[in-house]
């Protein structure tokens, strides 16, 4: 039965969609079935992340409305054959209710791994349909201090969802930054949004090919964190030290 996760953040942009194509990217590459669910409707853009727009011809509100089956609506991701994305309709205008998308996730979980479920930025309508549909959460922040305050402001709000479990991500870190002591290191971020750091994501000038960086360690690290609950604080140490 799959997991379910949703990756969120309260602030827009702080790499939720990077931090949910590449997790999902590196757990596919461990062999692992994972869905890539966007959430985010209306600027959903997880299927243009992933390179696959204009492949799903059919999305997660057809399958809810019976215009297909939930497995139908899949997309494969032709790199990663056990990389899936369930795309999210560009109409903003029409209520989906959280119970709704339930039902189309828990008929695909028994197949998969691993549903990520892309949230919208924001706390609204949005924000609790992708949290309503997980079992545990992973916040995204940036090291800038609004981007900490809504992590924060999320972070609380996800008690009331009685998640599994709740771990942060780090990302868009400069090293030069922090070895310079300019910006927050990323455990003094984890410690006072009193959360488990899971993964440290450094800023990166070229990262992305259809945003799915192959070779980057520091999702390879958040796979295996996330996968099998290695313990990695060493290694964010000895990754910026490096
Ligand atoms: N670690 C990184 N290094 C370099 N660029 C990054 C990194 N993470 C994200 N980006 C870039 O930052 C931009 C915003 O990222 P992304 O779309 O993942 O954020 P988001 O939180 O999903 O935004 P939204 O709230 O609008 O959904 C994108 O152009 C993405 O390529
Ligand atoms: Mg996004």
């Amino acid at each position: 039965m799959a997991r379910k996760i949703v990756i969120t953040s309260g602030k827009g942009g702080v790499g939720k969609t990077t931090v949910c194509c590449n997790l999902g990217a590196q757990l596919a590459r461990k062999g692992y079935r994972v869905i890539l669910c966007d959430l985010d409707f209306g600027l959903n853009n997880v299927d243009v992340a992933l390179g696959l727009e204009h492949r799903a011809l059919y999305d997660v509100v057809d399958a809810i409305e019976g215009r297909c089956r939930p497995k139908q609506a899949l997309v494969m991701h032709p790199r990663y054959p056990t990389l899936y994305c369930l795309s999210s309709n560009r109409i903003l205008e029409r209520y989906v209710s959280p119970q709704a998308v339930r039902l189309v996730l828990d008929s695909l979980a028994p197949l998969f791994d691993f549903v990520l479920i892309d949230s919208p930025a924001g706390i609204d309508e949005g924000f609790h349909r992708a949290v309503s549909c997980a079992e545990e959460g992973l916040i995204v922040t940036t090291p800038h201090i609004s981007a900490m305050r809504d992590a924060d402001r999320v972070a609380g709000m996800l008690k009331s969802y009685r998640l599994n479990s709740v771990g942060l991500v780090v990302n868009l870190v400069r090293r030069d930054l922090v070895r310079r002591g300019e910006i927050l290191q990323p455990e003094e971020i984890a410690s006072q949004l009193r959360l488990p750091l899971l993964s440290v994501i450094p800023e990166e000038d070229k990262l992305f090919l259809d945003n799915v960086c192959e070779r980057s360690r520091a999702f390879r690290l958040l796979a295996a964190t996330v996968a099998e609950g290695e313990v990695t604080k060493g290694e964010h140490k000895r990754f910026f030290r490096r």
